[in-house]
């Protein structure tokens, strides 16, 4: 059994020059994700984790979160989205549809 239930990983990239999640907010959907979950009593040893994260190759689709063990991608805008994430997926395990980053979005 893995030590969380469930881990997400926030790219919070910067870049000189070049677009990278930083360029899109991506430290407050990061924040705004790890308050909620600690507030909806989430966080912890076999619940979840929010994590930070570096480039994850899949800078055109910015900003993006993804989701294990499932391998979730998200794309998100704002605190909105964040919460749909917390409650829909990080909750209760359902993905939200609308917030898919697209497969074929890479660098
Ligand atoms: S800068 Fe975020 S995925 Fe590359």
């Amino acid at each position: 059994m893995s030590y969380y239930e469930r881990h997400i990983f926030f790219c919070l990239n910067k870049r000189d020059g070049e677009a990278a999640c930083a360029d899109h907010d991506a430290e407050a959907g990061f924040a705004r994700c790890k308050s909620q979950a600690k507030a909806a009593g989430l966080m912890g040893a076999g619940k979840v984790r929010v994590n930070k994260a570096g480039c994850l190759d899949r800078c055109a689709g910015g900003p993006v979160a993804v989701v294990y063990p499932e391998g979730t991608w998200y794309t998100y805008v704002d605190a909105h989205d964040i919460d749909e994430i917390v409650e829909s997926h990080l909750k209760h395990g359902q993905v939200v549809e609308r917030l898919l980053l697209p497969p074929d979005v890479g660098r």
